[in-house]
């Protein structure tokens, strides 16, 4: 697949108005995107477990404009409120695959969107109301083109997804999804994320994702931002290749399921992507003491008891505490008991992996 194949032929003309919604998750990276080329090409491969309960829900309602039109037309709205804040990304969402989309202007557009995780927790919610408004968009063509195929659907979904947010495009399928080319990988791509196609042990199945919001405040440094550091980074090479390697890692312990191995990727990645912001130009730090007095902790938990808790991060303070469901009792005990107290509040999230996204049926 190459981006011409998803410029669209012979759309109906015919759809005048309606709407659709859908409802996409969030995911979290065991091997991190963190550096870009142009047009949210990533710098390195990487995979997420696609997660179930952190959620955006958006609706999408069209009416075809009277007369063609040179410039778009869309009101956003956030749990039924208007939010103009949301407008400007929107705008150059659609600038971006407008010629994907060639329909855009032809349409005005309102923009209903929530989540099921509480607003400004920390969970960045560009992946799931990216995807979720990219699979809307794609219903959309769907009704001008009712022959497309399933999986081209998916594919142009992840692939708008990308365009809007680049870890988006991993957001549409479950439970693991790959996004970057990888030698070894078949079918792996820069342009969307795709299922990952290999063997996977048991001991993956529904792993648990408890996420503790230890920072709520909106992060300092965008991850655009972060990304556009990576271009001369003095490691950024080394990076790179790193990921491709941790890939190949990860690939054998998913078919044999050892969580020891396991948890030396996962651990080393979450690390590696906050030493790449500690070593930029200029450099930045998104940990908090609470995030490390979490880390410590969980270290001398495995060492106490051999169970295989670990964590991850995103471009941020919060912790994703991530562990198989068979250990789920002993370990939820633990988290409760002696972490909660470096949360914000106390707050966390309980999730795990999950299918991906789904169409709601409007009733
Ligand atoms: O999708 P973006 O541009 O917000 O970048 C996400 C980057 C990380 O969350 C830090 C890593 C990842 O692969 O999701």
């Amino acid at each position: 697949m190459t981006e011409k194949d998803f410029v669209p032929k012979d759309l109906s003309e015919e759809i005048k108005e309606g709407k659709t919604t859908w409802q996409s998750p969030s995911n979290i990276a065991l091997v991190k995107y963190w550096g870009k080329k142009e047009n949210q090409v990533p710098a390195n491969p990487s995979i997420s477990f696609t997660l179930n309960s952190c959620r955006t829900t958006t609706t999408l309602a069209y009416r075809k404009r009277a007369k063609k039109a040179t410039d778009f037309d869309f009101e956003v709205y956030f749990e039924g409120e208007r939010k103009e804040s949301f407008e400007p990304k929107i705008q150059e969402f659609f600038q971006r695959v407008e010629q994907y989309l060639p329909f855009l202007k032809d349409f005005s557009f309102y923009i209903d969107t929530s989540n099921t995780f509480p607003h400004s927790s920390g969970i960045a919610s560009s992946a799931s109301g990216m995807s979720a408004l990219a699979l809307c968009l794609m219903d959309l063509e769907k009704m001008m083109a009712p022959q497309m195929e399933k999986n081209y659907f998916l594919q142009k979904a992840s692939f708008l997804a990308r365009l809007g947010s680049g870890s988006a495009c991993r957001s549409i399928e479950g439970n693991l999804v790959v996004w970057g080319k990888h030698r070894n990988i078949p079918g792996s791509s820069d342009l969307f994320g795709v299922k990952y196609p290999g063997e996977v042990h048991d001991n993956f199945r529904n792993y648990q994702d408890t996420i503790l919001l230890v920072d709520k405040g909106e992060k300092q440094v965008s991850s655009s931002l972060g990304h556009g550091l990576m271009n001369d980074h003095p490691f950024a090479e080394n990076r790179f290749e790193q990921a491709h390697g941790n890939l190949n890692k990860l690939q054998e312990i998913f078919r044999s399921g050892n969580l020891s191995e396991f948890i030396k990727v996962v651990e080393s990645e979450a690390l590696t992507l906050h030493a790449m912001m500690m070593t930029s130009q200029p450099y930045f730090l998104l940990m908090k003491p609470n995030t490390l007095a979490i880390i410590n902790s969980i270290f001398s938990f495995r060492k106490e008891t051999g169970l295989h808790l670990c964590f991850t991060l995103d471009a941020g303070a919060n912790v994703h505490l991530l562990y198989p469901e068979y250990e789920k009792e002993e370990t939820l005990e633990f988290i409760k008991a002696e972490l909660l107290e470096y949360c914000e509040k106390e707050q966390f999230i309980l999730d795990g992996t999950g299918d991906g996204a789904e169409k709601v049926e409007l009733a």
